[in-house]
């Protein structure tokens, strides 16, 4: 009998939340296959956001488990999950302003201790633009332009798993296509993708499955393929049947 290959990454009835006694994620269950790319979609307030700060670290987790690859990683400390094979770009101040491009990249090659030449090739290969740019101050990039840098910020690290909380948040419809267009890179390239999404069918266009968040707890897990005709979906974030948009899609 061989044993049942571990999920790159494993969520187990977690609950998390900022203060004691008040969960924000209440029994959250969930698994990413490894090699996939899963979104995690949900209302405002679902506890999205929290659900990944608690898996990679950032929010107290009070019951359930993380697994990565079948490590209980539930009590890392954030800084240490780079060195777990987990990175994470949060949704804001996800690069140093002050910084240059390279120096935003050769923080990230010192903060795991790697030689900075030998980490930021193979990304600059990746990110042209970043590559031509590189002088310049992060303040200065575009938004779309400043979200490739963090997600480049985070291959540095070279993770297993990249989890990133709403990578298209103020982008224009062109940009989330071109950040998408490299997330499906970045997985080709052997990394498992985790993100939480409001434009909901970019991301269902995007991921192989995806869970539904509502209230801290996981409402439906499905295929994008069945999620894309789920009435309850459809109804709920894609406006059919009530004509309605969601908040951020209206924008
Ligand atoms: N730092 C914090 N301290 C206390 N409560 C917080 C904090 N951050 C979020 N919350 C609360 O946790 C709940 C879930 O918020 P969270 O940001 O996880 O939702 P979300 O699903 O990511 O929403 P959105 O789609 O708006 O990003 C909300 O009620 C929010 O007020
Ligand atoms: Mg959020």
């Amino acid at each position: 009998m061989t044993a049942p290959s571990a999920a790159a990454l494993d969520v187990e009835s977690l609950e998390a939340g900022y203060e004691p006694g008040l969960p924000i994620v209440r029994g959250a269950s969930l698994q990413v296959q490894t090699g996939e790319i899963m979104a995690i979609l949900g209302p405002n307030g679902a506890g999205k956001s929290t659900l990944v700060k608690a898996v990679v670290g950032l929010v107290p987790v009070s019951g359930g488990r993380v697994l990565l690859f079948g490590r209980d990683i539930t009590r890392v400390a954030a800084h240490r999950m780079v060195f777990e094979g987990l990175a994470f770009v949060p949704q804001t101040e996800n690069v140093f302003v002050n910084l240059s491009i390279a120096e935003n990249l050769e923080l990230a090659a010192a903060l795991v201790k790697a030689d900075r030449r030998e980490r930021l090739d193979p990304v600059y290969a990746m990110f042209p633009d970043l590559a031509r740019q590189r002088a310049l101050r992060a303040g200065q990039l575009s938004g779309g332009q400043r979200q490739m840098l963090a997600v480049a910020r985070a291959l540095i690290t070279r993770p297993r798993l990249l989890v990133l909380d709403e990578p298209s948040a103020g982008l224009s419809p062109k940009l989330v296509a071109q950040v998408f267009d490299k997330l499906r890179e970045v997985r080709a390239s052997g990394v498992t993708v985790l993100l939480v999404e409001q434009n909901v069918k970019a991301a269902l266009a995007l991921a192989d499955r995806a869970a539904v968040l509502v209230e801290g707890c996981e409402r439906i897990v499905a295929s994008s393929a069945e999620l894309l005709g789920d009435e309850r979906i459809a109804a709920l974030y894609l406006g059919r049947h009530t004509g309605q948009q969601t908040r951020k899609e209206a924008h």
